[in-house]
């Protein structure tokens, strides 16, 4: 069986034991594996990839896309995931369910699901894409440590710890209002494609 397969089994076994308000729809990554040259790591599904079961569709699919046509792949090329696997939500002062940024419990229970995840996945490299999926793996904010190539360390909750080359960017959503942030992730980008080409 694949072995994410069974990874996904698992997670979502995990994750109904604890819910208590129901089973939570997870959204898993998906991609080809092992060995994608890249595995991109966003923070958290919203309303759309909660609707349609994938990650980085609807708004966030048009910035991927973006990202995909700078750096020269195709989205098939690529592994896509989060590192919350479940929509984090807060019902709004309209009375409107909307996203929050993951808690700090949300991003400590998943960080080992995504260990595992790349254990699995076994990509060449790494893309995190803004603070959360950063720390997933360094103190470092993004500010301080996006455009150039760092390594990671993986340690995944059973078997050996590894590292990889990981290439820290902005969060697509996070620049769209910011015009000087945008040139930067931009930049990034370009910087990112030129390293891969050069591989
Ligand atoms: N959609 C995702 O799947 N991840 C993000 O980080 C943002 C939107």
């Amino acid at each position: 069986m694949d072995p994410l397969l069974t990874y996904r089994k698992e997670c979502a076994a995990f994750f109904d034991a604890l819910a208590t308000d129901g089973k939570a729809p997870l959204v898993f990554g998906e991609g080809p594996h092992p060995h994608p040259v890249l595995m991109l790591i966003g923070e958290a599904p919203g309303e759309q990839e909660t609707l349609q079961q994938r990650p980085f569709v609807g708004k966030a699919g048009k910035n991927l896309s973006a990202f995909l046509e700078t750096i020269g792949l195709e989205r098939n090329a690529l592994y896509v995931s989060n590192v919350v696997k479940v929509r984090p939500t807060k019902v709004s002062a309209a009375g409107r369910l909307v996203n929050r940024p993951p808690s700090r419990e949300e991003k400590e229970l998943f960080t080992p699901w995504l260990m595992r995840e790349i254990a699995i996945v076994r990509p060449d490299a790494l893309v995190t894409l803004g603070n959360v999926a950063l720390q997933a793996f360094v103190k470092d904010t993004v500010g301080q440590l996006h455009g150039r190539w760092t390594r990671a360390v993986v340690a995944p909750p059973s078997g050996e710890a590894f590292t990889l080359p990981l290439f820290p960017l902005y969060h697509p959503a996070s620049v769209i209002y910011n015009r000087s942030l945008s040139q930067v992730y931009q930049q990034d980008l370009e910087a990112l494609r030129d390293s891969l080409t050069a591989r």
